[in-house]
């Protein structure tokens, strides 16, 4: 068994997935090996996420379950990194002594010298300050998991009080990235194939207040719509409180950005909103959207919402349903409440919701979505998309799936591998609530907004798909 391998195990959000790409490249450079063998490797390390409990549960559970592997062979090093890294740094150190590597949201950076300091000294290494963020990595960009499609991170850490919320805590204060860093990585995924980027934050946008006057994610997607290469532009997650003016312009007069845009919203109750501290009512979350509408009529919107947040009655419950159907969101993700300790939800209110009440809400919430959901797909057959084929179905040998512009999963038949990373017309031909299933077409297409911009620069500059 060599030395040197890691082996990387991710929970959580999309940006831990990133954080990941950044912390593997970080191991690499400092000499170490990535296997995808937990068995083979000596350096076993966590990516760990503290959303909700049952995200931390399924992480003390496989914490534990290492310990076996400790005993059998104490060379090997544990790393327990991210969120939990940050929130339970106390409780690793104290109660879990086969962990030998603690890192936290902000110090990834230097993750290789963390693990090389552990092995030196067989001690237990500990940082959880503000040491080395993602910025000190610099992105092996092949390191990716998808030829076309990459994350981006713009900005850091969150500022915004929301009262349920752990991630102010585990990942700090609001810090945006350069814009000339961002297009440097940006450069140079496109320069190695991507044709699709995902601008992450947890505010994304957010981006650029701590940076010169006048930097903000307009004038981010600005500078990237540039690029002609980049065929489709998106950003989460977003906070309704700074959708401003000028970022809806922008979204408007940049055909490439995309038209599928996840604003959460949490609760349709005002009254819930606010003891949320959201910072906006319902009232003024439809009036954004309805802004947007009128800028861009064809734009798709996605939502979060809670079920169950501490006081909410069966009356604030029934405005999050009819908020589903007032937007007609094309795709919610509904989280049943859970405390977080240390929040103001879970420190001043009451969890008052029995959990078969906040099950249910989540399933009503579920279910209206669907409703919503089919209705839109069904609307949808017969129509000619362009989809951007990302791989073989993970269910069915003979399909592959693939994205339209608008974030709509397509399965389609094909056993042609070489489609992968491309962009195809699919005709589509039936409708579930949460895919759609297509057919291949060569010639006839449907062009949506901002496309035919996009093959006319392909013209010109006489790029293939
Ligand atoms: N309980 C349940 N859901 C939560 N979220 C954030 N904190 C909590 C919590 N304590 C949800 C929000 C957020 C998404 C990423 O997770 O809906 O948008
Ligand atoms: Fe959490 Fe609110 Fe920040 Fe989103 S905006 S990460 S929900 S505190």
């Amino acid at each position: 068994m060599d030395r040197r391998k890691f082996f990387l195990l991710t929970y959580g959000c999309q940006m831990n997935k990133l954080d990941s790409e950044l912390i593997a490249s970080r191991m690499i450079q400092g000499g170490f090996e990535e296997t995808d063998r937990e068995e083979e490797a000596r350096i076993l390390l966590l990516n760990t996420c503290s959303i909700r409990e049952s995200a931390e549960d399924r992480v003390w559970g496989r914490i534990g379950a290492m310990k076996a592997r400790k005993m059998k062979d104490p060379g090997v090093v544990i790393g327990i990194l991210g969120c939990m890294a940050q929130e339970h740094q106390q409780f690793l150190r104290a109660k879990m002594p086969h962990i030998d590597v603690v890192c936290g949201t902000r110090e990834f950076g230097r993750i290789d010298e963390l693990v090389k300091e552990s092995m030196e000294t067989r001690k237990g290494v500990v940082a959880t300050g503000e040491g080395g963020n993602g910025d000190l990595v610099h992105r092996e960009v092949g390191q990716r998991p998808m030829r076309a499609q990459a994350f981006v991170n713009i900005i850091r850490g969150c500022n915004m009080p929301c009262t349920y919320c752990i991630v102010p805590a585990t990942r700090g204060p609001e810090v945006s990235r350069p814009v000339d860093a961002i297009r440097e990585e940006v450069e140079r995924l496109v320069a190695d194939g991507v044709t699709e980027i995902t601008l992450l934050g947890q505010t994304v946008n957010a981006y650029g207040h701590d940076l010169e006057r006048g930097t903000d994610l307009a004038l981010l997607l600005r500078e990237l719509h540039q690029l002609p290469a980049l065929r489709r532009i998106s950003f989460v997650t977003s906070h309704p409180s700074f959708l401003t003016p000028r970022l809806m312009e922008a979204m408007a007069a940049l055909p490439r950005v995309s038209r599928y845009f996840h604003l959460p919203a949490q609760s349709g109750s005002s009254k819930v909103l606010k003891a949320m501290k959201r910072g906006y009512t319902r009232e003024r979350y439809l009036a954004r959207i309805r802004d947007l509408k009128s800028l861009i009529p064809d734009m798709e919107f996605a939502c979060d919402f809670i079920a169950g947040f501490p006081g909410e009655t069966e009356e604030d419950h029934r405005q999050s349903l009819s908020l589903i159907e007032e937007v007609g969101f094309s795709q919610s993700f509904v989280f049943k409440y859970s405390p977080r300790k240390g929040t103001v939800s879970a420190d001043f209110l009451t969890d008052d919701i029995p959990e078969d009440v906040k099950a249910r809400r989540n399933q009503e919430l579920l279910q209206v979505q669907e409703q919503v959901s089919l209705a839109k797909n069904k609307a949808q057959v017969g129509e000619v998309r362009e989809i951007l084929v990302e791989g073989p179905s993970k269910r069915r040998k003979d399909r592959y799936t693939g994205r339209t512009a608008r974030n709509r999963l397509v399965h389609f038949a094909n056993e042609d591998p070489s489609l992968v990373g491309r962009y195809v017309p699919v005709e589509i031909i039936e409708a579930q609530a949460h895919c759609l299933i297509g057919e291949l077409r060569e010639e006839t297409r449907t062009l949506q907004a901002g496309e035919d911009e996009w093959l006319g620069m392909r013209n010109r500059e006489g790029m293939g798909r």
